[in-house]
């Protein structure tokens, strides 16, 4: 049997404005993680692909072509340059929450590649995985930028702006993310297209606070390079309140922002898609505990704290 690991994701800056041509930049978040295995056999029966998660069980001959895991499996198996013909089980497992920001859909994708290429000894390198996920992330999310399979294919953090080579940079003194749940979906593909359609009716407006993002996003890479953790919450605070404009917080997101911040969290925001999802806060060993407390009474489903760096 062979395993294939992925981490889940948080965005620091920039989510939606990337769209738009903006720069984003993104982390991996290594506490939670999908996993893939792959077995051989049993023979005869094609390829089975085991959701364990769902309890769900199928033929990669029964999916709908929509199916984003027969999607991966068979362009991945393309890839390699094996063919579909085999008689596989794939099993797929995950710890990141599903539709929170997290890119769950994106890391469980790329150990299904991890799996396979280890399992036919093919090496498949971090850009070519991305480019694989970064098909089966149109299907859960439709016009996605490309920054989940970018940061999760390097594990790296990365500064990704659509269509250009992808810059991954250092992290000059670690700093911790509290990354607290709403409890609700965060559907990516209706949050994207509603900011699309309120762009059409006001371009100039939305225009200039995606510039206003993109600015903000190349502070953050400077603040997180030089070090600069206190500028960078004050950047994340700033963040936010555009995302606030562009309509994609909630009263949800903005209790749990509130809480973090009374906490004593430096700098908060939401991050992803908004509306409901996951807010991340800069914390401190000392504040940490305190944030955690907080958000909780403020209703978050649940807390991970994170090291970046
Ligand atoms: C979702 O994780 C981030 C968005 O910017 C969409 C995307 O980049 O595809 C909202």
């Amino acid at each position: 049997m062979t395993v294939g690991y992925a981490p889940g994701k948080v965005i620091l800056f920039g989510e939606h404005a990337v769209v738009y041509g903006q720069p984003a930049i993104a982390v991996p978040v290594t506490q939670v993680q999908a996993r893939a295995t792959v077995e051989t056999g049993p023979a005869s029966r094609g390829i089975t692909i085991v959701a364990a998660d769902l309890e769900q069980n199928y033929s990669l001959e029964q999916a709908p072509p929509d199916d984003a895991l027969r999607a991966i499996v068979v362009s991945t198996l393309e890839h390699i340059g094996v063919g579909t013909k085999q008689d596989l089980t794939i099993t797929v497992s995950s710890t990141i929450p599903i539709a929170r920001g997290l890119g769950s859909g994106a890391a469980v994708s790329t150990a299904v590649v991890r799996a396979l290429s280890k399992h036919f000894e093919s090496l498949v390198p971090p850009q070519a995985i991305s480019n694989l996920v970064y098909e089966t992330e149109k299907i859960h999310h439709g016009t996605p930028s490309g920054i989940d399979n970018t940061v999760i294919a390097f594990e790296k953090p990365v500064y990704f702006v659509k269509g250009q080579k992808i810059e991954i940079f250092s992290v000059k003194r670690p700093f911790l993310l509290a990354i607290a749940d709403t409890g609700i979906a965060s559907p990516t593909r209706i949050a994207v297209s509603d900011v699309r359609r309120a762009w059409e009716r006001e371009r100039e407006k939305y225009e200039e606070v995606f510039d206003e993002i993109g600015t903000i996003t190349e502070m953050g890479r400077q603040a997180i390079e030089r070090g600069e953790i206190e500028t960078m919450g004050q950047l994340m605070n700033e963040n936010h309140r555009l995302l606030q404009l562009i309509g994609v917080s909630s009263p949800e997101l903005e209790g749990l922002v509130e809480a973090a911040r009374q906490g004593g969290a430096m700098g908060a925001k939401l991050s992803g898609a908004g509306r409901g999802g996951n807010i991340i806060a800069l914390v401190t060993p000392e504040t940490r505990s305190r944030v955690d407390v907080m958000l909780r009474l403020a209703g978050a489903k649940d807390v991970i704290v994170t090291e970046v760096g």
